[in-house]
């Protein structure tokens, strides 16, 4: 006759990172109190990866953690951070971990997720096919840049946010100021900002950005009022810093006292830090989604988001409510 399982039975925590995100992981897995699984990872001469776990992962539940940013200290671009993903969770299915959980605090390609001209991909839905078909049970992801990538999986997707940290941050640091306002710059975050201000207790105004070109950002005119105030321009991604530095001067122009950037995740691209510090922006905030890196500007302030992620890993193992960690508002779309 078959055993049953022993009621006993004790599930096994893993984590493990890519190179991405070591740093990251490595929080996490010391505030879980768990030793980071070495995934044994390398880049041959021809530059393919390999990754082979140096201890067995049979039966755990291996939560891999990796954004798919550029890792300057590492050498890697955002494709070779995908795939190096992709690899690490293919190997656990081959090792027959029990379940694999893929946490992509940044979620990259997340901003092509629907064709906006004709003959593009939708770069979003295929990430999301290329982690299924390499494995993954399920996603963790941090502020996506739309709430339809969730739609992309056909496994469950756990939606956290870093907007707790964020608004704490900014109600310590201007909470005092009787004239404080929130800003969107575009129409696709008015539904962010609008929480975010509700959390800090400060109004909102709405700004017009048009894209005349990829990678152009040109703001118009600002839909409510800033004039006297202190201004948080609020955003999801900064890339090369475009939608903020001329977000703040239309902001200043239109009269505001200063103008600040919150952001989750940090890309840089580019020429992006030269950009922000010839910006009018008194101050930018981003979270460690995104490695930081050693050239940033004395002007970027970086929180780390392993508190966020280390609840919500902890939730998942123990099939506890994720949303709850955030009250429920954990869907900011
Ligand atoms: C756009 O919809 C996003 O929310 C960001 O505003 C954008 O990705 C920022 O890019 P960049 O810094 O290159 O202007």
């Amino acid at each position: 006759m078959a055993k049953s399982i022993p009621a006993g039975y004790d599930k096994r925590l893993m984590i493990s990172a890519g190179r991405a995100s070591q740093e990251l992981g490595g929080k996490i897995a010391e505030r879980l109190g768990v030793q980071l699984a070495d995934a044994g990872l390398k880049t041959f001469a021809d530059g393919e990866v390999y990754c082979r776990y140096e201890d067995s992962i049979r039966g755990a539940d291996l939560f891999l953690i990796q954004s798919l940013c550029a890792s300057e200290r590492e050498g890697l671009t955002p494709n070779d951070a995908l795939m190096e993903l992709l690899l690490m969770v293919h190997a656990a299915k081959h090792a027959s971990a029990h379940r694999i959980i893929a946490v992509t605090p940044w979620y990259g390609y997340s901003r092509q997720d629907k064709k906006s001209a004709p003959r593009e991909p939708i770069s979003a839905r295929l990430v999301a096919e290329l982690l299924e078909t390499a494995g993954a049970d399920r996603l963790v992801a941090m502020d996506l840049h739309a709430g339809q990538v969730q739609g992309f999986f056909s496994r469950p997707v756990d939606h956290m946010t870093a907007m707790p940290l964020l608004t704490q941050y900014i109600s310590d640091r201007f909470g005092h100021e009787e004239e404080l306002v929130m800003i969107a710059p575009d129409a696709g975050r008015v539904k962010l900002v609008r929480s975010f201000a509700r959390r800090v207790g400060a109004p909102y105004a709405l700004m017009e950005k048009e894209r005349p070109a990829q990678g152009v950002a040109e703001i118009g005119t600002v839909i409510g009022d800033v004039k006297g105030k202190v201004a948080v321009i609020v955003d999801d991604i900064i890339g090369t810093g475009g939608t903020l530095a001329a977000a703040a001067q239309t902001v200043l122009d239109e009269g505001a006292r200063s103008v600040q950037a919150v952001a989750t995740h940090g890309l840089f691209a580019g020429r992006a830090f030269e950009t922000l510090e010839a910006s009018p922006l008194s101050g930018v905030l981003v979270t460690d989604t995104v490695p930081l890196a050693d050239a940033a500007p004395e002007l970027i302030t970086q929180l780390t988001c392993a508190d966020v992620l280390t609840d919500t890993v902890r939730r998942i193992f123990s099939d506890d409510s994720v949303s709850e960690g955030f009250d429920g508002e954990n869907q900011l779309f």
